[in-house]
């Protein structure tokens, strides 16, 4: 049966980044015959600008028909100043949950030819592959109430709540878990249950949950105390999982540990295991338009996207095959270019990966 894959290039380098994930994913298309249909429409800004909302309902009920999507990214300073509920992050979140994308996966992996593009010691970092875990729909992104209020005092208060049930907890543990064990089998739970009961909750589920992984190594550790491991001696996880904010936060920190954001796929996974694959990075205002952008997460995501949702294992690691051999042959955008290699462009980029397939 053929499969139907929904392209949402979204704002900023999105657009950019997504026309080289395009001519990937075109080829591998015609180079196996897979009978892919992809299909295309906005999100974020650009659906703001067409539509007047961040998520149009057609977006909406094309990424439910859809076996997978693939997202670029959102957001930028035009849409800034605009109502809160209508921002393009928004769009983003939305459909996250209206999917039930809880699981997000975002592997943190240094390929060795980008040791030296690490702000760390090539000693600190070589070998490193990190997988975060991110609860993605659940959480002080999403919990009741929230909002900006003006107390009778005139003075105003902004809140959030950070709230998960047993069975949210239950449900992404059980993914760590899962995963785990088919590589380190070794799971950090994140949490700051020393000051939030909300994670002092998170921290006994996923106790509960590991009596079903015996083979599995748990451990549990501070937020903070995560923050600082990673860059003083990130090799020490295998598997991290924890909340949508600390989630977002860490592996933004753990991108950088393998040279550049613009290196990080993700995989956002319902039950089911039907997804939606983004980088990890964001619009990058002040680069978009240049052709300056690394489309390399992008096309990793699309990378997974075989993986997981087209069940394609062999076409994933033929994609990240090429692009190791791309970065072999020292091509490099500018967030990975260092001394003694070849700075090129978004294009560029694309086209040497599709050549490497
Ligand atoms: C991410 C981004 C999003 C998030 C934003 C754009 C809403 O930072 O995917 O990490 O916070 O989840
Ligand atoms: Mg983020």
């Amino acid at each position: 049966m053929s499969k139907t894959i929904l392209v949402l290039p979204g704002d900023g380098i999105g657009p950019e980044i997504m026309a080289e994930a395009r001519k990937v994913l075109d080829k591998l298309n015609a180079q196996h015959n897979l009978g892919i249909k992809v299909e295309e429409d906005v999100v974020g800004g650009a659906a703001i600008d067409a539509d007047g909302v961040p998520l149009p309902d057609r977006t909406l009920a094309k990424a439910r028909a859809a076996d997978a999507i693939l997202f670029g990214s959102i957001g930028g300073p035009k849409w800034d100043n605009i109502e809160r509920s209508i921002r393009p992050e928004r769009g983003l979140l939305k459909l996250r949950s209206e999917l039930g994308l809880f699981a997000n996966l975002r592997p943190a992996i240094l390929y060795p030819q980008l040791a030296g593009a690490s702000s760390l010691k090539p000693e600190i970092v070589a070998g490193l592959d990190i997988l975060i875990v991110r609860e993605l729909t659940g959480g002080i992104y999403f919990g009741q109430p929230r909002g900006i209020r003006t107390l009778e005092n005139g003075e105003r208060e902004g809140y959030n709540t950070d709230i998960y049930r047993e069975s949210e907890i239950r449900r992404i543990a059980k993914v760590a878990f899962e995963l785990a064990a088919k590589r380190g089998n070794k799971v950090c739970s994140v949490d700051k249950a020393n000051v939030m009961e909300v994670t002092e909750l998170w921290k006994q589920v996923v106790t509960e949950v590991a009596k079903d992984y015996p083979a599995a190594q748990l451990s549990h550790m501070y937020v903070d105390n995560a923050a600082m491991q990673l860059v003083r001696a990130p090799k020490q996880f295998d598997v991290i999982v924890t909340g949508n904010l600390f989630g977002d936060i860490l592996s933004d920190e753990a991108s950088m540990l393998t040279g550049s954001i613009g290196m990080l796929p993700s995989a956002s996974l319902d039950e089911s295991g039907k997804g939606m694959y983004e980088p990890c990075h964001g619009s990058a205002p002040d680069i978009a338009g240049q052709g300056v952008a690394n489309p390399l997460a992008t096309i990793l995501s699309l990378a997974m996207l075989f993986r997981y949702s087209l069940n394609l294992p062999q076409v994933a690691t033929q994609i990240e095959q090429a692009v190791g051999k791309v970065l072999d042959q020292g091509l490099r955008t500018a967030d990975i270019y260092s001394e003694g290699t070849r700075k090129v462009g978004t294009k560029e980029m694309g086209d040497a990966v599709v050549a490497a397939l």
